[in-house]
């Protein structure tokens, strides 16, 4: 039997590396650092990073499998991993850009490591919400800070779309239907204390590196920046998350009818079709199946007061992070 699964995997291996056309593709999820003495460190003292389950049921819905890509390893992992994945998706989350070892560091090399690979005709998408669309804006800036306070936090909005929305890649396919539900229904779920402006794009000019797609005013007023795309990378970033209608029941806010669930989406069936324009795969199927996010269980957090429905924990040793190196 242990023979039989073994050959099997190894077929499977030698037909997915000959494979061009992903159909479904693997999309690689950071995991970022728990709250020091927070919720997770309090109820799970072993589990140093984590993701939110909805940003793989989000990008599983859409099609696409997912691997957990872990925070704190040096440089050497980050480039393996790129050359075997489809397509990065940086989460949203509360972490400051300058913390060691975490979740900004982790993004800076996969942004770097996904300039290069279009640099050089690979196809790698990025993919960055809330948080993950401040760091992609961010490292692009030359860690420039352009984020200013908002107050965006529990409030569900309509899309406003600039003009020409649909020359841009992102909406270019979108629907008369979907398009009405978007702007005419509050859709999209806002949770951010920072955002980005236009005024500022502007000055930088940051407008010579992102198309700015869409705009939304926080509870004070303040217009925003909600959906950017990159002018050169196939690079996206939304400041609202589309994985939470669907997949996140933690607080009144957030949407859950059908124009909201229609939004999110098209959202990920956007991002995982720019996943399958990529051909890259792991080396063998074992490979392939000992990175899975399958291989770990999510914790159902919110019964312990998380923000999050569902999450997935993990160790230093999970993430073969024993000591840390540069
Ligand atoms: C992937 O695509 C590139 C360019 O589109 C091509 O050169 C390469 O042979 C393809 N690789 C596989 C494994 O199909
Ligand atoms: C946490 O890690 C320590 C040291 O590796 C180990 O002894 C302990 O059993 C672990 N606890 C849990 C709950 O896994
Ligand atoms: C990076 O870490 C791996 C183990 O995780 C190790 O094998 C490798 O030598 C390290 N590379 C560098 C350049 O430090
Ligand atoms: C990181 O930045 C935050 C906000 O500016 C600051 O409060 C914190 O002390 C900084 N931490 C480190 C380690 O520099
Ligand atoms: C969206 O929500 C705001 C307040 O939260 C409300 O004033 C507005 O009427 C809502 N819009 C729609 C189209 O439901
Ligand atoms: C968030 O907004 C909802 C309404 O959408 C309201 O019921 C709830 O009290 C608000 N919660 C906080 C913490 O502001
Ligand atoms: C699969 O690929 C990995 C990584 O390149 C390699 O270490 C391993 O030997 C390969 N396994 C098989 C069965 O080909």
């Amino acid at each position: 039997m242990q023979k039989i699964s073994i050959s099997l995997l190894i077929f499977f291996g030698l037909v997915l590396s000959a494979s061009a056309e992903i159909s479904s593709p693997i999309i690689g999820v950071l995991t970022q650092e728990v709250r020091h003495n927070g919720l997770i460190m309090r109820h799970f003292p072993n589990k140093t990073s984590f993701i939110a389950a909805s940003y793989v049921k989000y990008l599983e819905g859409g099609g696409a499998r997912v691997v957990p890509i872990w925070i704190g390893r040096n440089r050497s992992y980050y480039e393996d991993l790129m050359l075997k994945i489809n397509g990065v998706l940086l989460p949203g989350g509360s972490n400051w850009f300058n913390q060691s070892h975490g979740y900004a560091e982790a993004g800076e090399h996969l942004i770097q490591l996904a300039v290069e690979l279009n640099d050089k005709g690979t196809f790698m998408p990025l993919w960055g919400t809330c948080l993950g669309m401040e760091l992609l804006v961010y490292k692009l800036a030359q860690n420039k800070d352009h984020r200013i306070d908002c107050n965006g936090k529990n409030i569900t909005l309509p899309v406003e779309f600039k003009e020409g929305y649909r020359k841009s890649r992102l909406f270019a396919s979108i629907s008369e239907d979907v398009a009405l539900a978007m702007t005419t229904e509050n859709v999209t779920s806002h949770w951010h204390r920072f955002c980005y402006t236009e005024q500022d794009f502007a000055k930088d000019p940051l407008t010579q590196i992102w198309r700015v797609l869409s705009l939304n005013h926080d509870v004070h007023g303040t217009e925003f920046i909600s959906t950017i795309e990159h002018i050169k990378y196939p690079f996206y970033g939304v400041q609202f998350h589309p994985e939470k209608p669907q997949y996140e029941f933690t607080k009144p806010s957030i949407p859950h009818t059908a124009a909201a669930i229609i939004t999110s989406q098209f959202f990920a069936d956007f991002f995982v079709s720019e996943a399958r324009k990529s051909n890259q795969s792991f080396a063998n199927a074992t490979e392939q199946a000992t990175r899975l996010i399958y291989n770990y269980k999510p914790e159902y957090t919110s019964i312990l007061r998380s923000i999050y429905t569902q999450q997935y924990l993990f160790s230093n040793e999970e993430m073969g992070q024993e000591s840390f190196v540069n």
